[in-house]
């Protein structure tokens, strides 16, 4: 939600914002605009819609400067508008800054504000924050300190944000003091990039790529003061901090779209590989088990755990489904999957043998955050499967595994999902081997573990065939779909894909709910999409197939390659490799990934930016 740049240091700045810009786009892409301090001025440019048009603008009206910061907005409070797009500017723009989060008391500050006489410009929050700052900074030039000194600044910022209650990742720019860049943040994340004589700041280390690798990330309650000659870092209760500098390991071609029109299509192609690296290292064949290096725990407290609950949002959440019943089925312990936004205020039973795990690609989604701290709080062990290093939930948890899937730019998660599957499959086998599973049992699950990235490269070959099927239904404007078992959760999964990046209306469902009240929303017009891979109650699932095909509505199937039988009853089939039961997750996701993204394009939707969704989402 919302992207922040910021830098200083001896460069033209602007090209550094606008194409951090591009690159954090995917957070949010409502408003953009840049703000750059040149001597005795801060000038402001920005502009409803795309940074794209945000460049064209500043290729209009260039500004230059070597300090200054920049914004892509997700809108919380306010319309997408000019007026409403950040950088904002307090009292007579002595202050200029950007801020991602939300102020929970904004109005009422709002309210004092404008009692002392500030004037709004915007309907946001964010400005609340501007105008705050500027008075702090001028009680603090009523009682004698210099507006052009660092520490005035610094005194501004820090009393300023003792007022303010709710999230917030913020830079800001000083007018009377323009060789400082000051940061700070509570709830939403903010990476310092450290360079030879120049400093930057970024929602996450993507627009860092390719200018520094040494980073700081920041905490919450931190506050860093940069200057062109060093870097300060303060924290509210306990004072200056020693960086911890940290070296970052991505490269440009992460980032970057290379011979694909989309990420999401990248990043579909990437699977293959990216289960692989989230297997890599962690396969013990000699004693038919995964490998942690991370859980943080001793194997004697791994035994005592008696329950586990996975919790997660979105997509992640259904990854969660995938691991409950890989879980119950190989270690035999039970498993409750929460929405994390919904367990941050729920007090579910939760003995002290019950272990957390926190599922997140980004490791910055606010309620999944929030949950984990809540569990944390009442003394349960807390995990966290992430994939950006770094991120905060990968630093709060006490321990936890990365799926190493490497950047997820495409708003719709894909690789992130599949490697999701692999780790919590990988987690089952370890808690599996510890209790009950025999040692036959892990080695085959492994061996075959160790086949599926090749499946997965087989079954991106149905791409031909999905967009034609594509072409047929693009037009229809409800969608069912439809799986039993491991394959229920891919069933919600490619429904949420659909959804999100065509805005088609699409329900998943355990196939064999059809008949408890959705079979009445079939028609012609109503295509179902059954995932029918082979497995032990395939004839129950082709029985509900049946149902709806009796009712006249069109059925689209995932099957095995070779399934004679789904072939005479489905009017479009998409074939898949046959895998173990357990493992069909991994592969029958990846057609209706494509699907989703073939129909997408049809009805000329952005792929990669869907309406008012963001990546990464930071607020409540
Ligand atoms: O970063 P997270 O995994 O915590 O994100 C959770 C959801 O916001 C995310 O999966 C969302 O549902 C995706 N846009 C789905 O494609």
């Amino acid at each position: 939600m919302c992207g922040i740049v910021g830098y200083i240091g001896y460069r033209n700045v602007s090209n550094f914002l606008l194409e951090g810009l591009h690159r954090l786009e995917y957070r949010g892409y409502d408003s953009a605009g840049i703000a750059v301090a040149n001597g005795a001025d801060i000038t402001i440019r920005k502009k409803a819609g795309r940074v794209q048009e945000l460049s064209s603008l500043v290729d209009e009206c260039p500004v230059e400067g070597t300090v200054g910061v920049g914004h892509t907005r997700w809108a919380t409070h306010g319309e997408p508008s000019d007026a409403n797009s950040h950088p904002h500017s307090g009292g007579n723009g002595e202050i200029v800054l950007v801020h991602n989060g939300v102020i929970e008391n904004y109005s009422a500050l709002r309210s004092q504000l404008q009692q002392l006489g500030y004037t709004f410009q915007s309907e946001t929050d964010s400005e609340v924050v501007a105008h705050l700052l500027a008075h702090s900074l001028f009680e603090q030039v009523k009682l004698g300190c210099e507006p052009s000194e660092t520490d005035t600044c610094l005194k501004a910022v820090e009393v300023a944000l003792k007022k303010l209650k709710g999230a917030y990742g913020i830079a800001v720019l000083f007018r009377d003091c323009p060789g400082v860049l000051i940061a700070a943040r509570n709830g939403s994340p903010l990476v310092l990039g450290i360079g030879d004589g120049e400093y930057f700041i970024a929602s996450d280390a993507s627009p860092l790529v390719g200018y520094t690798d040494e980073v700081v990330y920041l905490a919450d309650h931190e506050i860093a003061i940069l200057t062109e000659t060093g870097m300060d870092l303060l924290h509210r209760d306990s004072g200056r901090q020693t960086p911890s500098i940290q070296v970052l390991d991505q490269v440009s071609t992460d980032i970057e779209l290379g011979d694909f029109e989309h990420f999401m299509l990248k990043e579909i192609h990437e699977q293959p590989t990216t289960i692989e690296n989230a297997m890599r290292g962690r396969l013990d064949f000699d004693a038919a088990t995964a490998i942690f290096g991370g859980l943080n725990m001793t194997l004697q407290q791994l035994r005592t755990v008696d329950r586990i609950v996975l919790t997660a949002c979105g997509t992640s959440w259904h990854a969660a489904l995938v691991g409950e019943y890989l879980i119950e089925e190989f270690a035999r312990i039970p498993v409750e999957v929460e929405y994390a936004s919904e367990l941050r205020y729920r007090n579910p039973p939760m003995s002290d043998r019950t272990m957390v795990f926190a599922i997140t690609q980004s490791g910055e989604t606010a309620d999944t955050l929030a949950a984990l701290r809540e569990c944390k709080r009442k003394g349960h062990s807390t995990l966290a499967l992430c994939n950006v290093v770094g991120s905060t939930i990968a630093r709060e948890a006490d321990g936890g595994v990365y799926l190493h899937a490497g950047p997820e730019i495409g708003v719709a998660s894909t690789k992130a999902f599949t490697s999701q599957v692999t780790v919590l499959t990988l987690l089952a086998l370890y808690f599996g081997r510890m209790r009950h599973m025999s040692y036959q049992a892990g080695s085959s699950i492994i061996r075959k573990l160790k086949e599926i990235p090749e499946k997965v490269e087989q079954t991106l070959n149905c791409d031909a065939a999905v967009k034609e099927i594509a072409q047929k239904y693009y037009g229809m404007n409800n969608f069912l779909y439809l799986g039993r078992l491991h394959n229920f959760p891919v069933a919600l999964e490619g429904a949420l894909k659909l959804k999100e990046i065509s805005y088609v209306h699409a329900e998943g469902y355990p196939a064999a709910e059809m008949k408890h009240g959705p079979l009445a929303l079939i028609d012609e017009q109503t295509p179902s999409l059954f995932v029918v891979p082979k497995c032990g109650i395939y004839p129950k699932v082709i029985s509900n197939l049946e149902e709806v095909k009796a009712r006249g509505g069109p059925v689209i199937a995932i099957a095995c390659e070779g399934d004679d039988r789904v072939a005479e009853l489905a009017d479009d089939v998409i074939y898949v490799p046959d895998v173990d039961e357990c493992l069909q997750p991994l592969v029958t996701s990846v057609p209706l990934q494509l699907l989703a993204y073939h129909i997408a394009l049809l009805r000329n939707c952005n792929v990669d930016r869907p309406r008012n969704l963001a990546k990464s989402v930071t607020v409540e």
